[in-house]
């Protein structure tokens, strides 16, 4: 299966997302870049597979999670309303994982792109998601998700321990969201999700990341 995805990505000529309403931060770089790549396109594809789960540490696990996601989305362009390609997005970083998905479905826009389901959401926090006000995910959510989705996707590989996918994972998306407090509500996460254009070379080595790079 995996194989398959590779070729398939490797012959398909994508077609990139024109440019839309500029909405937040972050979206018109990612606009402008996707629509500088055009010019280049034959190889992005290729070059987002090689790059694949490459973020801040190479995970096979996270290999797992993408082509899973990759799977989804080639019958939907609602990429956010896919658990495998929210957990897979904060592994490979959005930017790549994007790539990846418009290489698979041409439909998915970095423009146009949903917010994050919120069923997923819930799923991630439990009930508390639909009791007034909702409620933030925290730390022990993110983790649990992340090995709930690995298990799910009946992955071979895992993480070598859960502190790694706070401290490559959590903790990235916790420096971008730049909220107070421990947790992270669901319209940050789901602005992660749209508007991060997270990927390697945003990351330092203590895992931050750096803020407009
Ligand atoms: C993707 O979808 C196309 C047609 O919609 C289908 O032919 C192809 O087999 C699918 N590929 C995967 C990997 O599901
Ligand atoms: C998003 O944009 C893409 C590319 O322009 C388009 O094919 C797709 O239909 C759009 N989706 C929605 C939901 O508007
Ligand atoms: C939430 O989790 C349940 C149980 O694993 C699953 O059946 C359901 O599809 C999930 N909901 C979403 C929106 O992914």
């Amino acid at each position: 299966m995996k194989f398959a995805v590779a070729a398939s990505l490797a012959i398909l000529t994508p077609v990139f997302a024109k440019h839309g309403m500029v909405q937040k931060r972050g979206h018109a770089q990612l606009a402008d870049a996707i629509q500088a790549r055009e010019e280049q396109s034959t190889d992005i594809c290729s070059a987002a597979v090689a790059s694949l789960g490459q973020y801040t540490v190479y995970e096979p696990a996270c290999v797992n999670l993408i082509y899973n996601c990759l799977d989804a989305v080639n019958s939907t362009e609602a990429i956010w309303s896919q658990a495998s390609c929210v957990a897979a997005a904060t592994c490979d970083g959005t930017r790549n994982l994007y790539q990846l998905a418009q290489c698979q479905n041409s439909a998915i826009s970095t423009t146009n792109a949903s917010y994050l389901d919120y069923g997923i959401y819930a799923n991630i926090t439990g009930e508390c998601a639909y009791a007034e006000g909702g409620c933030s995910m925290t730390q022990q959510n993110f983790v649990d998700f992340f090995y709930a989705t690995l298990s799910s996707i009946e992955s071979p590989e895992w993480p070598s321990d859960a502190n790694s996918v706070v401290t490559n994972y959590w903790d990235v998306i916790k420096e971008w969201v730049a909220v107070e407090g421990d947790d992270i509500p669901y319209m940050n996460f789901a602005d992660f999700l749209l508007y991060s254009d997270s990927y390697a070379e945003d990351v330092e080595e203590d895992g931050s990341c750096e803020e407009g790079a």
